[in-house]
């Protein structure tokens, strides 16, 4: 594993969680986002104390399970205390976890900012609105932030998590609400909206509708004409929410921290966020290298233990022949295993090196080891959380 390279890393990962009331974990696909992003909020729980929810879009069920929750959802919900005692720890805190549930999270905005019940029942009852809150990825990225302003202006909590969604690229969550206030502003809605606010272009647009109904289902454009119409009456609360959510993530009291692994595709997407996160003068927390090799891979010395016992093998298979051993067979083995070893030597040097390139600025670059269980309870989120105040 690289070494952090700011010898202050742990206390900055302290100071860190001490000092933020929003962290926003982001990185490439399957880099551990979800697992850094528990282990920050139970490293909070059992080092520092107060209040910590783990905003969490993942629905890994099995995270669930492991922190002793039948599920996630949209409802916070706190980390038995003896969970943690049963890991060997002490929880000074409260770690609170909840899931984004897109589809709940789109009916309560919708339900608290709607201008009136019968606005609010249309779009519930819309047809393109439950297709899009279900299954429109951005619509994901933008209520995930929705969420996070609710819950961060509530102040319920000390601190709040997010672990972002793996999306295509990190950063469309970064733009979601900025995009979804520019789409209400947008030609294409007004033009959507036209046949259903007016009669006269209705009756000149329905040759176009009838053909566009038949072609693309029954009903279908006068059901985006009327979801549209009706996600008007929200225009002026989503813009003004958009630019709020935005504020909040310019704020100094909210960080981000980048996960990636040594490989160099999630370096390169790492490396990438850094730099977009710094042109939008947003702060970086950390950089968390994770899944590294260990450090053992990297010195000198071990290098030339293997080395000698490539060139030694014939003779040190002789020291164990005899005792069921074959002489052969054992030097082929030894020599494998230097080979391996140094195949190792090479990731680990590569990863480093990756590393080292990161445009981290003065925000600490720390390193959590591949760790050979599974992160599947308490104990191993914690596991990886110590790991983040290990020098
Ligand atoms: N340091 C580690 N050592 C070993 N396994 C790890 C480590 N960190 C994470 N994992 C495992 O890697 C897998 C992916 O981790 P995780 O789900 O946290 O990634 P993610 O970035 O959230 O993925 P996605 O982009 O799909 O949301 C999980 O099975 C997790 O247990
Ligand atoms: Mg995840």
């Amino acid at each position: 594993m690289a070494k952090p390279r700011n010898a202050e890393s742990s206390q900055s990962i302290e100071r860190l969680l001490a000092s933020k009331e929003v962290i926003v974990v982001t990185g490439s696909g399957g880099v551990g986002k979800t697992s850094v992003a528990a282990a920050l909020g139970a490293s909070t729980a059992t080092r520092l104390g107060g209040k910590v929810l783990v905003l969490t879009v993942d629905p890994a069920r099995r995270l669930a399970t492991a922190l002793g929750l039948e599920a996630f959802g949209n409802v916070e919900r706190q980390v038995d205390e003896s969970l943690f005692v049963e890991a060997g720890f002490e929880a000074v805190g409260e770690l609170w976890i909840a899931m984004l549930d897109t589809k709940a999270s789109w009916d309560d905005l919708i339900v608290n900012h709607a201008p009136d019940s019968k606005t609010r029942d249309a779009i519930l009852a819309n047809k393109l609105y439950r297709n899009i809150t279900g299954r429109f990825v951005q619509s994901h990225d933008y209520i995930a932030m929705e969420r996070l302003h609710e819950i961060h202006t509530s102040g319920r909590y000390d601190l709040v998590i997010v672990d972002t969604p793996p999306t295509r690229n990190a950063l469309d969550f970064l733009d979601a609400p900025e995009r979804m206030a520019d789409f209400f502003s947008s030609r294409l809605l007004r033009w959507l909206i036209a046949p259903a606010r007016s009669k006269i272009v209705n009756r000149a647009a329905k040759p176009f509708t009838m053909v566009a109904d038949r072609l693309l289902g029954a009903k279908f454009l006068t059901d985006i004409g009327e979801f549209f119409l009706l996600f008007q009456t929200l225009y002026d609360g989503f813009v003004e929410r958009a630019q709020s959510v935005q504020r909040t993530l310019a704020d100094q009291r909210t960080s981000f921290v980048v996960v990636t692994t040594p490989e160099p595709g999630p370096a390169g997407e790492a490396k990438f966020l850094l730099a977009e996160l710094a042109k939008r003068d947003l702060s970086i927390g950390a950089v968390v290298a994770n899944r590294m090799l260990p450090d053992a891979f990297v010195t000198r010395g071990a290098a030339t233990s293997a080395k000698k016992l490539r060139g030694g093998a014939a003779e040190l298979a002789e020291t164990v022949s005899g005792r069921g051993i074959d002489a052969d067979i054992a030097e082929g083995v030894l020599r494998e295993i230097a080979d391996r070893y140094d195949d190792f030597r090479l990731l680990a040097a590569q990863g480093a090196a990756v590393l080292e390139g990161l445009p981290a600025d003065d925000a600490p670059v720390v390193g959590i080891p591949y760790l050979e269980d599974e992160i599947v309870n308490l104990s191993g989120v914690l596991e990886l959380g110590e790991q983040l105040f290990t020098l």
